[in-house]
């Protein structure tokens, strides 16, 4: 135990070295964030009962001044160029049966209002969560013959993205009544404050404990998923949700699991109740 509290003030005082005074004294911004001028997004809202803090607040108010800017500006936000390209493979048929998802579901957006934003759900068929990706790949396997994505596949990205955006500024509510979502939350919870790898760190750690503190040059948010997948500045591209927190566990030095994993579901679903009432951002851009 001694041990472990050790190393996590040893990674801190190493991370947070970059960080200047000013920087550390800086909490998240109080900006509102209205895309185009008109369409106003809910970045803060009162946590869901349970929760550990009394406020949830988006990634979005954690990055610096020119990273807000530009998700305010869907001309600007590089991640628009993903929604385009997402409804383009809408439309396109693929697969043996010769349909596209809008033979089905329609080519005006009209059924994908809220879909994104009360994902995950629950799947009676496979008696486990289903997130917006694997629904993709259930639609393109029973549907329309054809192969399901790889995990990140471009295409997988950009149809995520795209349907995800059909929600921009709907409220984000997981419904955990549905089937065994509790026990799923509740497995996503445990992970969740379970210290892992050779930092021993938890996302506990970080998002919570040490939220609104500097990691060498980032700011630490509360680890939200309203905006994804999201535009990373870093990357040049869209980053998936599971990606992200592969790329979270592996920087505690731990080895990280598969992508659609029951690890990984089950946070997405426990992670995805602790921002329940932001609005979704997709696509969000982050450092
Ligand atoms: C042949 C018709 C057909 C095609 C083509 C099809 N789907 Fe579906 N889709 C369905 C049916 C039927 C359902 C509802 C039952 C189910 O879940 O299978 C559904 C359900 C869905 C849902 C879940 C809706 C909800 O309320 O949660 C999403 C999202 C979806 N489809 C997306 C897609 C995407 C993306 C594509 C293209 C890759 C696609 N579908 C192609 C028939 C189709
Ligand atoms: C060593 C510290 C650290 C740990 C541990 C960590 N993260 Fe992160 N995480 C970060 C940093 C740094 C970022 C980028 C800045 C930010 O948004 O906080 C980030 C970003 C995120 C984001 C994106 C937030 C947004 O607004 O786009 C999510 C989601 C996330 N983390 C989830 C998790 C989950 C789930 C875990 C546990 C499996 C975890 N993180 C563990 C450091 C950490």
């Amino acid at each position: 135990m001694a041990k472990a509290i050790k190393h996590v003030a040893v990674l801190f005082a190493g991370m947070m070295l970059g960080g200047s005074t000013a920087a550390l004294a800086g909490g998240p911004s109080d900006d509102k964030l209205i895309i185009d001028d008109e369409m106003e997004i809910i970045t803060r809202t009162a946590a869901p009962e349970g929760h550990p803090l009394d406020e949830v607040i988006s990634g979005w108010h954690y990055r610096t001044k020119e990273t807000r800017a530009l998700e305010a500006d869907s001309f600007q936000n590089p991640g628009m160029l993903y929604v385009e390209r997402g409804e383009e493979i809408w439309n396109t048929v693929d697969g043996a049966a010769g349909k596209s998802c809008a033979s089905c579901h329609g080519d005006d957006g009209e059924f994908l209002k809220g879909i994104g934003a009360n994902y995950p759900k629950w799947d009676e068929a496979n008696n486990r969560p289903i997130n917006i990706e694997l629904q993709i790949n259930a639609c393109r396997e029973a549907n329309m013959e054809a192969k399901p994505y790889k995990f990140d596949a471009a295409d997988q990205k950009a149809l995520t993205t795209y349907i995800r955006h059909q929600s921009l500024g709907m409220p984000v509510e997981v419904d955990l009544t549905q089937g065994d979502m509790k026990s799923w939350w509740d497995k996503g919870e445990e992970l969740y404050y379970t210290r892992t790898g050779q930092l021993n760190l938890s996302c506990a750690t970080c998002h919570e404990d040490y939220n609104g503190n500097y990691i060498r040059a980032d700011h630490l948010s509360q680890g939200n998923v309203n905006g994804f997948p999201t535009y990373r500045l870093k990357q040049s591209s869209m980053v998936s949700l599971h990606n992200r927190f592969r790329g979270c566990i592996r920087d505690t030095r731990a080895e990280f699991p598969a992508a659609f994993s029951d690890d990984l579901m089950a946070l997405e679903v426990y992670v995805t109740w602790r921002g329940s009432g932001l609005s979704v951002e997709t696509p969000a851009v982050r450092q």
